[in-house]
């Protein structure tokens, strides 16, 4: 099957694996974790035609055609994009496991209410979790990348 990864067309044999093992271990993509394996977490979070779904649980043979969007493709030309950016600045992170999922479902969020309030922010990562407790400094990275990007 074909699928379409960071505007790239990918042949792959995909079987019943799920996205995250196919992204992650035949196309290299390793941004997207595995954490708790059923759709509790969000570490897995990649977006499919622009919504944060979970990779692990949603099979490959699911997503052909459509636009899969991982967190390797926000960086452009040596840029990162401006929720990254925001990520860093902010201090968004300790471990880092959880933030791709965060900065992805963050750059969905952004796309779909480019001036969310704090409590939209809130109940849009509520599928994100960060066992770091890093919640605070996510909240105001979000809401900086939202500034930068208006
Ligand atoms: S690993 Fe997919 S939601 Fe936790
Ligand atoms: S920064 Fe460690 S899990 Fe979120």
């Amino acid at each position: 099957m074909i699928l379409n990864v960071n505007g790239s067309r990918h042949e792959v044999e995909a079987g019943t694996r799920t996205l995250l093992e196919v992204l992650r271990d035949d196309l290299g993509l390793v941004g997207a974790k595995e954490g708790c394996g059923i759709g509790m977490c969000g570490a897995c979070t990649v977006l499919v035609d622009g919504k944060p779904i979970s990779g692990c649980l949603t099979l490959a043979e699911q997503v052909p055609g459509k636009e899969i969007l991982t967190i390797e493709s926000l960086e452009k030309n040596g840029q990162l994009h401006p929720v990254q950016q925001a990520f860093i600045d902010e201090r968004a992170f300790q471990c880092a496991y959880c933030t791709p999922g965060f900065i992805l479902s963050a750059v969905a969020l952004l796309n779909e209410n480019p001036n969310p309030s704090e409590d939209d922010i809130r109940e849009y990562l509520s599928g994100n979790l960060c066992r770091c407790g890093s919640y605070q400094n996510i909240l105001k990275a979000v809401v900086e990348a939202g500034k930068r990007l208006r």
